[in-house]
């Protein structure tokens, strides 16, 4: 019988054909995940971004849904700040306001402003919001508005009036907002429409499992869509994110990893048509650098979707429940 050592017995690693094999398929493995790391750095740190002036010139229209605070209202600002004209859509008419009032004023460009609850899904504020918009040349599409669940909370404990709310605003509110505008794009054979993801859609987020799924749905969603409207230059893409600071969040202060909306929007703009963290995704970017270098860490080396990451997700959201929990316990007290 052949001893094992017999066969190790060389010193010269090119004498067995298995070792051969082996040998370049972990050079092929490890050089692909190098490939991939710089790759990604490259688009989020050096890499320029497609200009927005492709999509629309400087005075065309901008249309953001749930524009009147965090990542929307810092969306309107920006673009404001290019020179577009904006539509504002939110469910506050009052906060719509003040923002148009400052946007007029600071950069001098024209504003329209629509009040609708997306939850209340009426077909009269969808008709109404397309009769503003039916004359303008809308470049830009940015679908923003979203709600998640007040705190995490297992599924079977979510109320009916969460879920549908969930549902119809972050699903029937984008999909109708972006019917009533991309026949006009189609026409002008030019425009961008972005869709706010959530790494809570990117990896199945337990005790979040509505939202999760309606996140999921978008990405999906936006980029089957970016294949149909990709040869009317038209632009459509997810744009992934982990924690932002803002009132859905609850966080206030940012960190390295929760940049503020200011910070999050600026990335956001000037890395359009780059993936960032989300290499090998289609018509998708993680555009924050924290934010990317996480995607393609999680993606690389255990899988969006692996068991490990859930239930690290799982522990991670019943402790923010209980803390929550807790919370709302000291301020009933308090109260009474
Ligand atoms: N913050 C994060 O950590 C984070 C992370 C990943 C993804 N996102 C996504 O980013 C998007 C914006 O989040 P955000 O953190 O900026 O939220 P936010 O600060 O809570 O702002 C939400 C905006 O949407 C509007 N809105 C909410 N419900 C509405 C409804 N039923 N009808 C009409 N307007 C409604 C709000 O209007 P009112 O002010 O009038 O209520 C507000 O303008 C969401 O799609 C969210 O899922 C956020
Ligand atoms: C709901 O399911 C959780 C497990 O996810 C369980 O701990 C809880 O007792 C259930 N609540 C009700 C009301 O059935
Ligand atoms: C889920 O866990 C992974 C790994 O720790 C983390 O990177 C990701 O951001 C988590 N997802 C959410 C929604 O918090």
């Amino acid at each position: 019988m052949e001893k094992v050592e017999d066969v190790f017995a060389t010193n010269d690693p090119w004498a067995s054909p298995t070792q051969q094999v082996f040998t370049v398929i972990g050079i092929v493995f490890v050089s692909y995940k190098i490939f991939t790391f710089w790759r990604m750095i490259a688009s989020l740190f050096i890499l320029p971004g497609k200009s927005l002036s492709k999509f629309g010139r400087e005075g065309t229209w901008v249309v953001v849904t749930g524009a009147s605070d965090g990542i929307g209202k810092e969306y309107s600002l920006q673009l404001a700040a290019k020179t577009y004209n904006i539509v504002l859509v939110s469910r506050t008419k009052s906060k719509l306001d003040a923002l148009a009032s400052e946007i007029q004023e600071k950069y001098k460009v024209q504003t329209k402003v629509y009040a609708m609850d997306f939850a209340a899904n009426k077909d009269s504020d969808y008709k109404a919001l397309n009769k503003l918009i039916s004359d303008l040349d809308i470049s830009v599409l940015i679908n923003n508005v979203g709600q998640s669940h007040s705190i995490p909370v297992p599924f079977n404990e979510t109320t009916e009036s969460e879920m549908k709310d969930i549902i119809t605003i972050n699903c029937m509110g984008t999909l109708r907002v972006t019917q009533l505008i991309t026949p006009g794009m189609i026409q002008r054979k030019r425009g961008l429409i972005l869709t706010m993801g959530s790494f809570g859609g990117l990896t199945p987020t337990p005790l979040l499992a509505t939202y999760s799924g309606s996140k999921a749905f978008l990405q999906h969603w936006s980029t089957a869509l970016s294949a149909e409207l990709a040869p009317y230059n038209i632009h459509v893409q997810l744009v992934q994110s982990y924690l932002v600071t803002s009132a859905m969040s609850k966080i206030r202060r940012s960190s390295a990893l929760i940049p503020n909306p200011k910070q999050f929007v600026k990335a956001a703009l000037s890395r359009l048509g780059r993936s960032g963290g989300a290499q090998g995704m289609a018509g998708t970017s993680t555009p924050y650098w924290s934010h990317g270098i996480m995607h393609w860490a999680i993606q690389s080396f255990v899988g969006t979707m692996s068991g490990i990451v859930l239930n690290i997700n799982k522990s991670m959201h019943e402790d923010i429940r209980k803390r929550a929990l807790r919370k709302a316990e000291r301020e009933a007290k308090k109260s009474s």
